[in-house]
């Protein structure tokens, strides 16, 4: 059992150390050599191997409280982004949750929600990122919220599927986002425009909310169950959409190397 776990782990490694990132069956016994260039010369890691681990260590919220993106990871978040693993990695969340939300137990009296993130959760903001280098530079909010009036995101394809999975379910559907209050019009428009065309709540942040972006989603979510909803899951893309009680049931984390939000 363990032996199968760490060949699936090695055959992994070799093959991301191949310009194809395939998995074609793990060579037997496997060709140790091939791992090598992941550590690159002399002791200086590869500029392309060491983003991957950067990616990793936001993912998993290893590394926390950045502002950009490592310069040199400019190419590698943009390839990223805009190839299949992106793709690939948000199919595997929306696949879990799927599968999650249809072994519910659900009491079908309207009260089971589902929380989702807005930005880099359900739709995304690629088009604008991409022109902005991806993370590396540093946050502008008078451009980006420029961006936002114009309600041109488009969805993230996965995300819409598991939202009309969860809405045939009979899961009602909580938006819960950092956007602020006066965003709430070209939303609400930008997220029917691309498929979104239901919701239970439409939860943005008023001009008086102050403090982390967990107080604030922690204390909404809370409100949620204050009036008697149960939370049966909550996905964003950032950690501060999942930390903090009450979490929800089960919480998925969507991928997002571009930017953290604490
Ligand atoms: C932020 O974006 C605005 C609008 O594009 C631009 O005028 C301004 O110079 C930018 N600020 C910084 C600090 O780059
Ligand atoms: C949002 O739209 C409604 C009508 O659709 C309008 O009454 C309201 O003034 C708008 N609010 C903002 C902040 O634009
Ligand atoms: C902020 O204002 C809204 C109404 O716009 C109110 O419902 C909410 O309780 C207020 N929150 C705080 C922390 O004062």
């Amino acid at each position: 059992m363990k032996l199968a776990v760490a060949v699936v782990l090695l055959a992994a490694l070799v093959a991301s150390s191949h310009a194809s990132s395939r998995v074609d069956g793990p060579p037997f016994p496997l060709p140790i050599h091939l791992l090598r260039p992941l550590s690159g010369s002399a002791g200086h890691p590869l500029i392309g191997v060491s983003c991957e681990s950067w990616r990793v260590g936001v993912e998993a919220n290893n590394v926390r409280d950045w502002k950009t993106i490592p310069r040199t990871c400019e190419g590698y978040v943009g390839h990223y982004m805009l190839g299949d693993l992106y793709r690939q990695d948000s199919a595997l969340v929306t696949a879990e949750a799927a599968n999650y939300a249809e072994g519910l137990n659900l009491q079908g009296d309207g009260k089971d929600v589902w929380v989702f993130d807005i930005d880099e959760t359900t739709l995304s903001n690629l088009p604008y990122y991409a022109h902005h280098g991806f993370g590396v530079e540093l946050y502008n909010g008078t451009s980006f919220q420029a961006w936002v009036m114009t309600g041109e995101a488009p969805a993230l394809p996965e995300s819409l599927g598991l939202y009309k999975k969860l809405l045939s379910l009979g899961i009602k559907i909580v938006f819960l986002t950092g956007r602020a209050e006066d965003k709430r019009n070209v939303t609400a428009h930008n997220l029917k425009m691309v498929g979104y065309d239901t919701w239970e709540k439409l939860l943005l942040k008023g001009s008086n909310v102050s403090g982390s972006t967990v107080a604030y989603k922690s204390g909404m979510r809370q409100k949620l169950i204050d009036e008697g909803y149960r939370i049966v899951g909550n996905m964003g893309d950032q950690w501060s959409d999942i930390l903090g009680e009450p979490e929800g049931d089960r919480t998925f984390k969507f991928p997002d190397p571009m930017y953290y939000l604490s």
